[in-house]
C-alpha cells in the first residue's frame, strides 16, 4: 500500500469537469488536483489565466505531461488513437516522436513503462483496469441488462432498465463487497478503504447514487458511466470537456496556461505558488482521517486569495470542514451536485471567506 503514491492510479476520467468549471467561473488562477489530468486539462476551459495542476504521485504528473505532449503534436483521431481509446499499433512509434520534448524524469518514467504505452495509456491506471473487469463481469452475467441499459430511448426507460434488472439481492450483495475492507486492503489495495463507512452502508450509498442517476441522465452520455458499464469508452460517443472533438483547438491553444507542480495540499505555503483565487480539490478526503484533512486545508487557506472558491467531491468520507472561513454554498453545491454526471460524488462547492 506504501507504493500506492507512486504507482498509477488514474488515468481516464472520472469526474464530470462541468461541475468544476461552473463552480470556479471567473477565477484566474486556479490550482487542481492532476490525477488522471482529466481536471487540470478541462480547466483549460475556465476564464483562469493560469492552472497549476499539483499531485502528490509523481507518477500521476508524468502522465499529464505526456498527455500535454502529445496533445501538442497529434491530430484529435491520432490523439485518441495514442491514448488507447481508438485502434493504433503505433502507440510505441509515436511515444519515440514525442520523448525529446519530455523533461528528464518524465521520460524516465515512460522509458521503463513503455508496456502501458504500448496499450495505451487512458486504460492503465489502478482505477481503469479495475472498472474493465467490473464490465467483464457485467458483461457475462448481466449482458443484455447492461445492453438495454445503455441503448435506452429515454432516461424514464433507461431508469425502469435500472430498476428491474440491477437492483435484485445478487447485485445487491456484489454491491456490499465493494465496502468490505479486506477487499480495499488485498484486491483493490487502495488506501482510501481505510475511511469508508461500514459496507452496509457503502451499499445503501452506491444503489441510491445509481438509482439516482440512472433517473436523471442517459448513462451513454456520460463517460464516467460508459467507462464503469462498458469499461471503455466508444471514439465516437461521451468524453470529457477537452477530449470533445469541437474543443481540440482551444485545448491546444490553452497549454501554455497549464502548470505542472509535484507536491502535496499540506505543503502548499512552501511551493511559491502566490495566490490562487480557484480550487478544483477531487476528493482528496477520501484518503485522509480527520487531522491530515484540516491540516490539507490549512495549506489550501496559506495561498487562497479573498474570496476564493473551492469545489470539492466527497465520495464516502463525510468530513466536516474544518475552518470557519471556509463556507460551503448549500444551494450551489446541491445543484452541482444534482447535475454532475460522474454518478458516485457529493459535491462541496463554496468560498474562502477570509484568510489570517
Ligand atoms: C483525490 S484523487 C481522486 C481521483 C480522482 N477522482 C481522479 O480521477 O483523478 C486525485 C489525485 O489526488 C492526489 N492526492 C490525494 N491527496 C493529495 C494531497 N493531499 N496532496 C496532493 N495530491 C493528493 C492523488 O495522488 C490522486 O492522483
Amino acid at each position: 500500500m506504501a507504493d500506492f503514491f507512486q504507482n498509477l492510479n488514474f488515468s481516464s476520467a472520472n469526474e464530470d469537469g462541468q461541475t468544476e468549471l461552473t463552480a470556479l467561473a471567473g477565477a484566474k488562477r486556479i490550482l487542481c488536483l492532476t490525477g488522471s489530468g482529466t481536471r487540470p486539462l478541462d480547466m483549460l476551459f475556465s476564464d483562469a489565466e493560469e492552472v497549476i495542476a499539483i499531485d502528490l504521485n509523481p507518477a500521476q504528473n508524468a502522465l499529464l505531461s505526456l498527455k500535454v505532449a502529445a496533445i501538442e503534436r497529434l491530430s484529435h483521431a491520432d490523439y485518441l488513437a495514442f491514448l488507447g481509446i481508438a485502434p493504433s499499433d503505433t502507440r510505441l512509434a509515436v511515444y519515440d516522436s514525442l520523448r525529446d520534448s519530455l523533461a528528464p524524469d518524465v521520460k524516465g518514467y515512460w522509458d521503463s513503462h513503455r508496456r502501458i504505452l504500448n496499450s495505451g495509456v487512458w486504460y492503465a491506471g489502478k482505477w481503469e483496469r479495475l472498472l474493465r473487469w467490473n464490465a467483464r463481469f457485467l458483461r457475462l452475467f448481466r449482458g443484455r441488462a447492461v445492453g438495454a441499459l445503455m441503448t435506452a430511448p429515454t432516461v424514464a426507460d433507461q431508469a425502469a432498465v435500472w430498476q428491474d434488472r440491477f437492483t435484485d439481492s445478487k447485485i445487491r450483495r456484489s454491491i456490499e463487497m465493494i465496502g468490505r475492507d479486506w477487499i480495499w486492503r488485498w484486491v483493490i489495495r487502495e488506501p482510501a478503504g481505510e475511511f469508508l463507512p461500514p459496507p452496509a452502508q457503502v451499499a445503501d450509498r452506491l444503489a441510491s447514487d445509481f438509482a439516482h442517476a440512472a433517473q436523471t441522465y442517459l448513462f451513454r452520455d456520460s463517460d464516467f458511466a460508459t467507462l464503469v458499464f462498458r469499461g471503455a469508452l466508444d471514439p465516437g460517443g461521451a468524453m470529457p470537456v477537452h477530449l470533445r472533438p469541437e474543443h481540440y483547438q482551444r485545448l491546444r491553444d490553452s497549454l501554455p496556461k497549464l502548470r505542472i507542480v509535484q507536491g502535496g495540499l499540506t505543503e502548499l505555503d512552501q511551493l511559491s505558488l502566490g495566490v490562487v483565487d480557484g480550487f478544483s480539490l477531487s476528493d482528496f478526503g477520501s484518503y485522509t482521517g480527520a487531522e491530515v484533512y484540516a491540516a490539507c486545508w490549512r495549506g489550501i487557506l496559506s495561498v487562497a486569495g479573498p474570496g476564493a472558491g473551492f469545489c470539492e467531491r466527497i465520495f464516502m468520507n463525510d468530513l466536516d470542514l474544518p475552518f470557519r472561513e471556509i463556507r460551503a454554498d448549500a444551494d450551489l453545491s446541491a445543484k452541482l451536485t444534482l447535475t454532475d454526471n460522474s454518478i458516485i460524488y457529493r459535491i462541496r462547492a463554496g468560498q474562502i471567506d477570509r484568510v489570517n
